[in-house]
């Protein structure tokens, strides 16, 4: 049975800030979907004669599902931990709450919570890291596999500077991440990243063995933190005496080029900016992250000039909001203090297409076309009293977004599809 929704359809096709044909937008619009995937998008009138149950969603817009390219899943307890900065957050909050994650029954409960609350947030697609322990992966790959979502995802590998309980060894994290490559990767739509945490908790032997791993899984994704404390890059530095910067570090054990996926990427030298473009590393803004643990301010603009592709994530738990368009609003302001200006289209694109473009899986996900899978989010641009209001003197789709990225949270979010799928009021944890 083929479904069709009729909405305010908005996708886009390229990035707005490089042309001006970058979306296609339907006031009266239509998505039929077929066994999960996207068979036509257009005016209603044209696709209205199908043969399909009808879901009528005016006036409200229908997205490409929001796509958030940096997440930790054993951090949903962590979220609003008061006063620390990185290192001291990590030792703090971050690490008593991971330990508990060894248990398979505290993971999977986490799971289940942990995608209820991307979905309710109108996010179908992250790249998340999990804990030390193979078990926080299984249970989020079960969890997102029985939703049918596309998950990518990896335990993280860290054999030092972390307390007992928490460390593995170079050989360890090399044997579970293999293990939970055959059990997981490319089973339903999960995929698997290599996820040496940060090189500060990774000995020189146990990148060797991540490095190993990309070598002999090229299509998997990698995962990291690069440059985005002092603090933290001074004692990298330390660390790694012999390497020419931070970047260097896992340039040197095989882990850069287009499918890495570098969170934060703040602080870097010119070199360091070039070489991520030459390797085709992906650099992943943290806004709410990097506002709230005061790290610093990323400079888009720049990387873009350079030529490296970009992404834009929430970082929970070192973020503060699970939702994209939270997210897209402190990226607007940290723009501004750098005195730039992101359009809203530019900032929709980079949580959709965008996001999709930084994991290299714009062939499946982030954008409304046919033979795409159907990840959709329903977006109300008038969910609050005052969102209403604003919205009321709003004339411009462009507008309509604006008020959705400074004003829109999990209320803005009026439904949500994986694969063609909504899904229920049980996944809603308001
Ligand atoms: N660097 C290493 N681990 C982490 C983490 O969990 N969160 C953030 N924000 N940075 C990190
Ligand atoms: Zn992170």
């Amino acid at each position: 049975m083929k479904t069709l929704l009729r909405g305010r359809v908005l996708t886009f096709h390229a990035d707005p800030a490089d042309t001006a044909d970058n979306h296609r937008f339907w006031e009266d619009g239509a998505i039929l979907i077929e066994d999960g995937r996207i068979e036509a998008v257009g005016d209603h009138a044209d696709l209205r004669h199908h043969d399909a149950t009808e879901i009528d969603h005016r006036p409200n817009l229908i997205l490409p599902g929001f796509i958030d390219p940096h997440i930790h899943f054993p951090q949903v307890q962590v979220i609003a931990s008061w006063g620390e900065q990185l290192l001291d957050w990590l030792n703090t909050y971050t690490f008593p709450a991971e330990l508990k994650f060894a248990s398979p029954e505290h993971a999977a409960h986490m799971a289940d919570r942990f995608l209820g609350l991307l979905l309710a947030h109108g996010t179908t697609t992250a790249s998340t890291f999990c804990s030390v322990h193979p078990a926080s992966a299984e249970a989020l790959f079960a969890a997102a596999d029985a939703r049918g979502m596309a998950m990518v995802a990896g335990k993280v590998m860290m054999d030092r500077n972390a307390p007992d309980g928490l460390r593995d060894t170079a050989q360890q994290g090399y044997d579970d991440s293999r293990a939970l490559i055959d059990r997981w990767h490319g089973r339903g739509r999960l995929r698997y990243a290599i996820t040496p945490r940060f090189a500060i908790t990774s000995t020189p032997e146990q990148l060797q063995a991540a490095g190993a791993l990309a070598a002999e899984f090229p299509d998997l994704h990698i995962q990291t933190h690069l440059s985005e404390n002092l603090a933290e890059i001074d004692f990298t530095r330390e660390l790694y005496p012999e390497a020419r910067d931070y970047l260097d570090i896992y340039d040197r054990h095989g882990l850069l080029g287009p499918r890495s996926l570098m969170g934060h990427a703040i602080h870097l030298s010119d070199r360091e900016i070039a070489r991520m473009a030459e390797t085709g590393a992906r650099a992943i803004h943290c806004p709410t992250s990097n506002l709230f643990l005061g790290s610093g301010l990323f400079d888009d603009h720049a990387m873009r000039e350079a030529s490296v592709v970009t992404g834009v994530a929430t970082d929970v738990g070192g973020g503060t909001s699970y939702s994209m368009l939270a997210t897209l609003s402190e990226a607007y302001k940290i723009a501004q203090l750098n005195g730039r200006r992101m359009h809203p289209l530019q900032a929709f694109h980079w949580a959709t297409r965008g996001n999709a473009i930084a994991l290299g899986m714009e062939d499946e996900i982030g954008a409304i076309e046919p033979g795409r899978h159907a990840d959709l989010v329903v977006l109300d641009p008038r969910a609050t009293p005052a969102m209403a209001l604003r919205a009321e003197a709003a004339r411009t789709l462009a507008e309509e977004l604006f008020i959705l990225q400074i004003m829109g949270d999990d209320r803005a979010v009026a439904q949500t599809y994986v694969a063609g799928k909504p899904m229920g009021v049980g996944d809603k944890l308001r």
